[in-house]
């Protein structure tokens, strides 16, 4: 990959096993509450183009437990409206002292053209249908306080697989552990074979047969803002793809259930399932804040 800002985070493809592990491990160590003021006098600069609830506020409150202090720049109410590109307003950031840059866009590849143009370092905080890598660690993170280990694991991805960075996100980094990993969706969100994918991946049809033996099943929500003429029937959809509890029961009995949020409840997901003892949804959130903080640390070198 060409040169980017050192300690950038863009996505998970690029990062070796090890530096995954060291990330977690660095997150185990972070306390939310009791925090260290690792990043005193350290600007931290959110840019995001598009919305989030869980993504900016963790990265937020993970900045600022910290001692950094945040300014939280939207593509809406930003010079961005009067048209300055992307690069313009990177080194307009830059120049106002930022020390790293926390991004979101819905453009695949925008965090890394900020990186390679910019000293300091980008983090992607999901970019299109690309790469979301601190969901996918912190989903890591959220397995691991449940589960021994990550190898070996039969992980079910279920839903919007097309549109998903998370799901992306996720099948680099359980792949690169040794993860079984099972697609299931309709032929429209996935495609025909997992050929040339990724070591250890298959694509099953029916949520039923994928949901044999699984010890995580990440639901994925339905990208309705992405699916832009796509004749995907929700009536069908749910039929067949909902996570419902009998659903759940095929799984093994200390299967564990994420989804990145935010939930459609009814729609990729039951309200059942979403509240029921093996859903993980708020812990992920909760893990998301800490493993934010080692994310910052490890960007600006104060670990
Ligand atoms: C996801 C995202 O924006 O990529 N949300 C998140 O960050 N937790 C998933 C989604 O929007 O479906």
């Amino acid at each position: 990959m060409t040169k980017v800002a050192p300690g950038s985070l863009l996505d998970i493809e690029h990062l070796e096993a090890t530096e995954i592990a060291a990330l977690l491990k660095l997150a185990r160590r972070m306390n939310p509450l009791q925090p260290k003021l690792r990043l005193r006098g350290k600007r931290v600069l959110l840019l995001f183009y598009e919305a989030s609830t869980r993504t900016r506020s963790s990265f937020e409150i993970a900045a600022q437990s910290m001692g950094a202090m945040t300014t939280l720049v939207l593509s809406s109410g930003s010079s961005v409206e009067k048209g300055e590109s992307l690069l313009d307003t990177g080194y307009t950031l830059e120049a106002v002292g930022a020390d790293a840059l926390v991004v979101r866009h819905p453009a695949a590849g925008a965090p890394l053209l900020l990186a390679r143009h910019l000293k300091i370092p980008v983090i992607n905080a999901g970019d299109g249908m690309h790469e979301h890598p601190s969901q996918a660690l912190l989903d890591a993170y959220t397995i691991l306080g449940h589960k021994k280990t990550l190898s070996g694991r039969k992980v079910v991805i279920l839903g919007d697989i097309y549109h998903s960075r998370v799901a992306r996100s996720a099948i680099h980094l359980l792949s690169k552990f040794a993860c079984r990993v099972t697609l299931c969706g309709p032929p429209e969100l996935l495609p025909e074979s997992a050929a040339g994918l990724a070591p250890g991946l298959e694509i099953v049809r029916s949520a039923e047969d994928a949901m044999r033996g699984a010890d995580v099943i990440l639901v994925l929500r339905l990208q309705k803002e992405r699916l832009l003429g796509m004749k995907i029937g929700l009536e069908d959809y749910t039929a067949r793809y909902q996570m419902t509890m009998p659903r759940l029961r095929l799984a093994k009995r200390d299967a564990l259930l994420l989804h990145p949020g935010p939930i459609n409840r009814g729609l990729e997901i039951t309200a059942e399932v979403a509240d029921c003892p093996q859903s993980a949804i708020v812990e992920e959130v909760r893990n998301g804040v800490r493993v934010r903080m080692a994310i910052l640390a490890r960007a600006l070198r104060t670990a």
